[in-house]
């Protein structure tokens, strides 16, 4: 028996870091995958096939013995061994995201991988698979705020907050290009690293918190106005929060004024650290060029609706 699933990236377009502490986030499904299929074997084991590692081993080993990149996976088809009392589990991944960029490839692996192996004995409801795929992601990094899976299981733009989550529909000319910076980062060190900052600064922290919190309100209204030039400045505002908490380096900051020159506002998206910058637009063409002579490999992202699928 073999089952298969598919689930997006993503970009945070406003209010990563301060999402972990309450305040929330808007977030938005992008157009390249993460294709997962599972199936049961007779061997016992289980086996993890990606372009970013492979593994075969037995079923039962402690968590953070596993290879880190494939932990995830690794507990979800250990989990559902234990379960379901199957031999073994072969787990294929499939991806159209790069790893480490901060576009969602570990959130999509984990909601694909969560949907491909409990597609192997039952229907499960997207918020059952949002579960275990928060709980899997949770084994390489339990402090996330389980923002990024939540919209790579439901797709589209969403508000994500402590309050739970809801769909924006935005206008029609929204552009996003969004800009590698070409090196990776790890999304557990620079949360750590943030921590940190917050720990030493405490009131000033907290103002940004508050700060965050309503630039959050705002632009679900101006997304749903189609307001390009009213986000691009809260881009920019929410920009000077993330290099205030130090997730940025030279070159990102030379990528975001880059875009910031060329757009109606360009910020990182993501851990930072590395990884992605993107720019808001209204579809022409000037963030896109800027990019390309500046050095950096971009793309126009397109929104993707559909969020989680399952194919069997
Ligand atoms: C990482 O894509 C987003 C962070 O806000 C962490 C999280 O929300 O779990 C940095």
């Amino acid at each position: 028996m073999k089952s298969t699933a598919s689930a997006p990236g993503k970009i945070i377009l406003f209010g990563e870091h301060f999402v972990v502490y309450g305040s929330g986030a808007i977030l938005c499904a992008i157009d390249r995958r993460i294709t997962v299929t599972a199936e049961e074997t007779m061997e016992k084991k289980i086996h993890i096939i990606s372009e970013i590692g492979s593994l075969k081993a037995e079923p039962g080993i402690p968590a953070c013995d596993v290879d880190c990149i494939l932990r995830p996976l690794y507990h979800l088809a250990d989990t559902a061994l234990r379960s379901h009392g199957i031999p073994g589990i072969k787990v294929t991944v499939k991806s159209e995201i790069p790893a480490g960029m901060g576009l969602g490839s570990s959130s999509a692996c984990c909601v694909a991988g969560a949907a491909a192996v409990s597609g192997l004995f039952s229907d499960y409801s997207r918020e059952e698979i949002l579960h275990l795929a928060v709980n899997a992601e949770r084994t390489i990094f339990e402090d996330t705020s389980g923002a990024d899976c939540t919209v790579c299981t439901h797709g589209g733009i969403i508000r994500y907050g402590v309050d739970g989550h809801e769909k924006i529909d935005a206008g029609q000319n929204l552009g996003i290009i969004v800009a590698s910076s070409g090196a990776t980062h790890s999304t557990k060190s620079v949360v750590a690293k943030v921590k940190r900052f917050r720990n030493a600064n405490p009131a000033e922290f907290s103002g940004m918190c508050d700060a965050e919190s309503d630039i959050i309100r705002d632009v679900k209204e101006l997304l749903e106005q189609g307001d390009i030039a009213q986000l691009g400045k809260k881009a920019n505002q929410n920009q000077r929060y993330l290099e205030a908490i130090g997730v940025t380096n030279q070159t990102l900051q030379e990528m975001v004024r880059i875009g910031q020159g060329a757009s109606a506002g360009a910020k990182i998206t993501g851990a930072g650290g590395g990884g992605c910058v993107f720019a808001l637009t209204d579809g022409g063409p000037a963030a896109a060029d800027a990019f390309r002579e500046g050095g950096y490999e971009c793309f126009a992202a397109g929104i993707d609706s559909d969020g989680l699928i399952v194919f069997n």
